[in-house]
């Protein structure tokens, strides 16, 4: 038994002084790469440059011939919200349209909540004592951020091959009024890529919850980012469905053209069932006399149909598959088959979610950041940034060039076996 110990022992002592010197050459390179953040690259927000020209001043006028330039149509003008029921499946009259960002919606959302209420509520959610949320994880940091900095106690959910845990969900949710909600990636989940099935969505839309103002923030941000469109994935309409389960108002849904237009200078919406939306439409004409309607008549004209829409996408995917690909064929050959590394091929989104050896992801990081490559923070995608088992990794892909991307990945891989390595020899 010994013997074999010690026989195990050398063969990891010569694995770490090969990774090791393998490791240092990419250090020597002073190499500086960054794969922190889910960012389109400029060849994707080249694909968009048509949209510049699509207003001037002859053509500011919408199709029901509001002038775009002034104050007025408060929830934004009909030929964008169809665009985002070619996203969304949603119909128009569902649809508030806002700026550039579906993240401030979101916020915004929770943050009315936190004054007013919802619908059901016999308070402010400001004024509860204890406020609870359900956080599937990994999920998307930002999101964590936001209601953990409102002050909800951010209650970890398993993800399962096909979205949260339900038996968890629900069993947490049937007994405790102070849980008001949950976030949801349904469609291509940050970072996992996860798809939500049928009956993981049937059972958000029905299950019983102790909290009658119980919501769910359901970000579609990836409702149309597949990286083949041949085999696109779909999730079934929530505000359907949750008209059926029994609960019409439980569901916000949100949706951008951040990853389909430009990140920066986008259209953002959120939908949810008549009652919801009429009441929101309420509060939000107290805020604003109007959205930026030249940028929505803008995307209006640039996405016309649904076939517009498609050949966008497909564009997208024509850049940021190869990518995908590279990060798997360099994984697959550096940590393919061992024990220390699992991740999942996605079919979509913009994340490729990486478990490592228990115990090893900081140190992971952090090694790759002393070779020069930024990754996200390990635990960013647990709430409180904190991983139970200190294993997950972020690998965000679309940003850099393809040669850097592979160098990364390469990097990141040696890190990843030369920190399993020390490890192990520890143990
Ligand atoms: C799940 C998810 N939601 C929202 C966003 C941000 O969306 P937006 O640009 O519309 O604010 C991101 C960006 O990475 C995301 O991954």
């Amino acid at each position: 038994m010994k013997a074999l110990a010690q026989e195990e022992r050398s063969v990891l002592l010569s694995l770490r002084n090969e990774l090791t010197v393998r490791y240092e050459e990419f250090r020597a390179r002073k190499l500086s790469l960054d794969m922190t953040r889910g960012r389109p690259c400029s060849d994707q927000l080249d694909i968009a440059k048509e949209l510049y020209a699509l207003v001037d001043d002859t053509s500011f006028r919408s199709a029901n011939n509001t002038d775009c330039r002034n104050y007025g149509a408060p929830t934004g003008i009909d030929e964008c919200k169809r665009v985002f029921s070619f996203i969304t499946g949603i119909d128009p009259s569902l649809i508030i349209l806002g700026n550039n960002s579906s993240l401030s919606l979101m916020y915004d959302t929770l943050l009315r909540s936190m004054v007013f209420g919802e619908i059901e509520s016999d308070r402010p959610w400001g004024n509860e004592t204890v406020r609870k949320w359900l956080c599937p994880a990994p999920g998307y940091d930002r999101h964590f951020a936001i209601t953990e900095a409102l002050g909800f106690e951010l209650i970890p959910i398993q993800m399962n091959s096909d979205g949260p845990d339900m038996d968890q969900v629900e069993k947490l949710v049937s007994s405790d009024d102070s849980i008001k909600g949950m976030w949801c990636v349904p469609l291509y989940s940050n970072p996992d890529g996860i798809v939500y099935s049928e009956s993981v969505c049937a059972r958000l839309c029905s299950m019983k919850t102790a909290a009658k103002d119980f919501r769910v923030y359901w970000d579609n941000a990836y409702a149309v980012h597949h990286l083949s469109l041949k085999n696109r994935r779909s999730i079934p309409n929530v505000l359907d469905l949750s008209v059926s389960g029994g609960n019409p108002n439980r569901f916000y849904v949100f949706a951008s053209t951040s990853k389909i237009t430009l990140a920066g200078s986008g259209i953002a919406c959120i939908a949810a069932n008549t009652d919801n939306i009429n009441r929101a439409k309420k509060q939000l004409s107290l805020r604003t006399i109007g959205p930026d309607k030249l940028n929505q008549l803008r995307h209006a004209r640039y996405i016309p149909d649904q076939k517009a829409l498609d050949t966008i996408m497909e564009r997208h995917a024509a850049i940021i598959r190869p990518k995908f690909d590279a990060v798997h064929s360099i994984l697959e050959e550096e940590l393919g088959g061992l024990d220390i590394a699992k991740w999942k091929k996605p079919e979509g989104g913009y994340f490729i979610s990486l478990f490592l050896m228990k115990g090893t992801a900081k140190k992971v990081v952090e090694a790759a950041a002393s070779a020069g490559v930024l990754l996200t923070s390990a635990g960013a995608t647990y709430p409180y940034g904190s991983d139970p088992d200190d294993s997950n990794i972020r690998i965000a892909p679309t940003m850099p060039s393809l040669v850097d991307l592979q160098t990364a990945t390469r990097v990141l891989a040696i890190c990843a076996k030369l920190i399993a390595v020390e490890q192990l020899l520890r143990d």
